[in-house]
């Protein structure tokens, strides 16, 4: 693969230029109006920032606790080279309006507009005439299952999702997910370019909302969450029962706090919105949670101003 095309400059579609760029692909970002330019051409300044912070902060005596894998192994790490292959990103990003100039000749073209299926289905539907034979189409959707797109995009046995996590170049995994027409070939061909850009890939050979980890992560937290509303515990304990018990580094009331309280509503809400997040008897054994009880504590701290670790009080309080 060599040219790479992220269709919407958005906070990941622009995260995923600057990672392919920054590991010396061909990089192309397709906007769809001169608005999206001046939206875009920001967050790719910003990045450019936050590449260059990251890499200080590897190459200082805190440097392991912060180590970003997207940008470097910690046996080779070279800052210099580093440095170079940011400003080069930087300056290589290319942004395009005209769709077909944008396709033309693109090995993978990764989707990354706005979590809207007719959104998402119009953009296929212009983009399946422009695309050579040999492009493979990428949806980087997080709750949209590829199959409800495979008949827009031309090339259902070249299409299938790769989904990334926000903050790449710290959180660099990738999660490869085929739908029922895609090739064995497509698969492996994207799972190989999630390792050339740095990421790990990480297989889903069928279909799944919520991938991996947020199918394990989402039951985990609202676990957690509900054995407070219910007044068995306080989050204090319920955080200390999962990480002694299991030697894990945060439990659900921290990662709350780190993902933010609306983000934790966003999570309550999104049960209801997106069923396939459990398996049959995972939902069983988690129809008897109490949402309501769980939606107005979370709003409460939402209404009181307690948003999380950003704003110095969640479920906990934070020296600022
Ligand atoms: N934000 C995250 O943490 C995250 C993580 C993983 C995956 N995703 C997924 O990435 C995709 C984009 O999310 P985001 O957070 O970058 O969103 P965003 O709102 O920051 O960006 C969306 C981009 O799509 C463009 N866009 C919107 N409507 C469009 C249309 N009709 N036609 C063409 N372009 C359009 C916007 O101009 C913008 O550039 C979504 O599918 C989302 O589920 C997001």
């Amino acid at each position: 693969m060599k040219k790479v095309v992220i269709a919407g400059g958005g906070v990941l579609g622009s995260q995923i230029a600057f990672q392919a760029a920054y590991c010396g692909f061909d990089v192309t970002i397709w906007l769809r109006s001169q608005g999206s330019i001046g939206r875009t051409q920001p967050k790719i300044d910003g990045l450019r920032n936050s590449y260059i912070d990251a890499i200080k902060l590897m190459d200082s005596p805190q440097g392991a606790s912060n180590w970003c894998r997207g940008i470097a192994d910690t046996g080779n790490f070279d800052p210099k080279k580093c440095l170079e292959q940011v400003e080069k990103a930087y300056s290589g990003i290319k942004l395009e309006l005209d769709m077909a100039k944008a396709a033309a000749d693109a090995d993978i073209i990764i989707e990354s507009v706005a979590e809207n299926v007719k959104d998402k289905v119009a953009f296929y539907e212009a983009l399946a005439p422009l695309m050579p034979a040999k492009t493979i189409l990428c949806t980087n959707s997080s709750t949209l299952l590829p199959s409800t797109f495979a008949k827009y995009t031309g090339r259902p046995d070249k299409y299938l999702s790769m989904h990334f996590a926000n903050s790449i170049w710290k959180n660099n995994t990738a999660e490869v997910m085929a739908q029922g027409q895609t090739s064995r070939e497509a698969f492996d061909a994207v799972v190989a370019f999630a390792n050339d850009i740095r990421m790990v890939a990480l297989p889903v050979n069928k279909e799944k909302n919520g991938y991996l980890l947020n199918s394990m992560l989402v039951p985990f937290l609202l676990s957690g969450l509900d054995l407070y509303v219910n007044g068995v515990s306080d989050p204090a304990s319920i955080d200390k029962a999962w990480k002694f018990g299991t030697g894990a580094p945060r439990g659900p009331f921290e990662i709350f706090d780190v993902v933010g309280i609306n983000t934790a509503r966003n999570i309550v809400l999104q049960y209801q919105k997106v069923p396939g997040l459990f398996s049959p008897l995972l939902k069983k054994m988690l129809m008897p949670y109490n949402f309501k009880g769980m939606l107005s504590v979370l709003q409460k701290k939402i209404d009181e101003g307690k948003l999380g670790r950003s704003s110095g009080e969640g479920f906990y309080k934070y020296s600022k």
